[in-house]
């Protein structure tokens, strides 16, 4: 087989870049080890950035997304008994995010993919990367019927995330890994319950960091700080809303919607970014090449971002041959890569409790949620950080 772009992966990043890509009439064929149905059945964050929001437009993938995302134009910091608001719009010009869950993403992704003909290979396995110093490098694999394959190509787009295998295909040498491990997880649930708020609530307490998330009207999102070696066979449901209500307390009258809970799980936290992200003619994008906490809702909408340098870059190199924009990939992408490693890496910092603290540190910690909640230039970094920076020059 022959292609442009060979992708590894059918992530965000990988759906995104194929069809941008697509949309500037360059082909590519896209590998995925998991099923359809597995993809597009997992839970992750939901939150995407007005950049992000624009992006599904453009190319076409963002009808559904339109009529079933909720817009949200800030969110609560609850903290030392009370809750203040950071007002997005009011602060950032008018930019809001949009709470639409990543397998809502995918599926939209897909089918727009699909619709536009492309060739998108599930359920692949074996796959590896060949020649990747050279101008024709290749990617063989095993298709869904045993067969064994081979895609000639010009250029491979690693979307594989941290297990995929574009990564670890990189010489040892080559490559410098900068990472933070955290010293907490979160619990995350999923629960049939009406919202409790009206927007997402980041609470700060002694007893470990809360999120209050939702799905939809009938369908909340919720998690709290727990220990990452802990399991969630020892967590009943009791025991949850105890834990939810001891850090969230009961409010002028507000209360925590209860309700059954139909998902536990519980994710690491880290902060790792692997430098160039290149490595001869192999690109990698999105979680391949970075890990964000999910505190500052940062991992889809970077994906979002890579790609779109990545497919600019691509294009510019069909349409003229020069590689200027392809050898400027890595360090265009990490500029913006490592402000939401900061931002990602700050919200953590500031709203979780961690191991060992003593007052001093607790301290400080309540003095930083009152000054960026009490300053508007404290407030309005928060929020320019959280709906997105701008695109500089893309
Ligand atoms: C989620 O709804 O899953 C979610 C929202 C905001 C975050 C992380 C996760 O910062």
């Amino acid at each position: 087989m022959r292609t442009q772009v060979a992708i590894i992966g059918a992530g965000p990043a990988g759906l995104l870049l194929s069809q941008l890509l697509h949309l500037q009439g360059i082909e590519s064929i896209v590998l995925e080890s998991r099923s359809r149905d597995a993809i597009e059945g997992t839970i992750k964050a939901g939150i995407l950035e007005q950049g992000t929001i624009d992006l599904m437009n453009a190319i076409g993938a963002g009808e559904r997304m339109m009529k079933e995302g909720f817009v949200h134009e800030g969110i609560r910091l609850r903290f030392d008994g009370r809750e203040e608001r950071i007002d997005f719009p009011e602060l950032t010009g008018g930019r809001k995010v949009m709470i639409y869950a990543q397998h809502e993403v995918i599926k939209d992704l897909v089918q727009v993919r699909l619709d536009t003909g492309a060739d998108i290979r599930f359920e692949v396995s074996e796959v590896s990367v060949h020649e990747l110093g050279g101008t024709r490098p290749q990617v063989r694999f095993r298709d869904r019927d045993g067969v064994l394959r081979r895609i000639d190509c010009d250029f491979i787009a690693g979307c594989d995330g941290t297990q995929g295998v574009s990564r670890p295909s990189i010489p040892a040498g080559e490559l410098s890994i900068y990472e933070r491990l955290y010293p907490f997880g979160w619990f995350g649930i999923l629960c049939k319950a009406p919202p409790s708020s009206d927007e997402l609530i980041y609470a700060h307490h002694e007893r470990g960091f809360v999120l209050v998330s939702t799905r939809s009207p009938e369908v909340q999102r919720m998690y709290f700080q727990c220990d990452p070696t802990d399991k969630v066979e020892n967590w009943s449901d009791d025991r949850i809303w105890a834990e939810f209500n001891a850090r969230l307390g009961s409010r002028d009258g507000w209360k925590l919607q209860e309700g059954p809970i139909f998902h536990k799980v519980i994710v690491g936290m880290r902060s790792q970014v692997v430098e160039p992200m290149r490595y001869g003619r192999l690109f990698l994008a999105g979680d391949a090449a970075h890990v964000v906490p999910p505190t500052g809702a940062k991992g889809l909408n970077l994906a979002a971002a890579d790609v779109r340098v990545l497919a600019r870059a691509l294009t510019h190199y069909y349409a003229t041959g020069r590689t200027d924009l392809l050898d400027g990939y890595s360090d265009t992408a990490l500029k913006r890569i490592w402000k939401a490693q900061r931002f990602s890496w700050w919200m953590t910092s500031m709203l979780h409790t961690f191991p060992g603290a003593d007052a001093f540190q607790r301290r400080v910690q309540i003095a930083e949620l009152d000054y960026v909640t009490g300053s508007r230039a404290a407030a309005t970094a928060l929020a320019e950080n959280y709906v997105g920076l701008p695109f500089d020059g893309l």
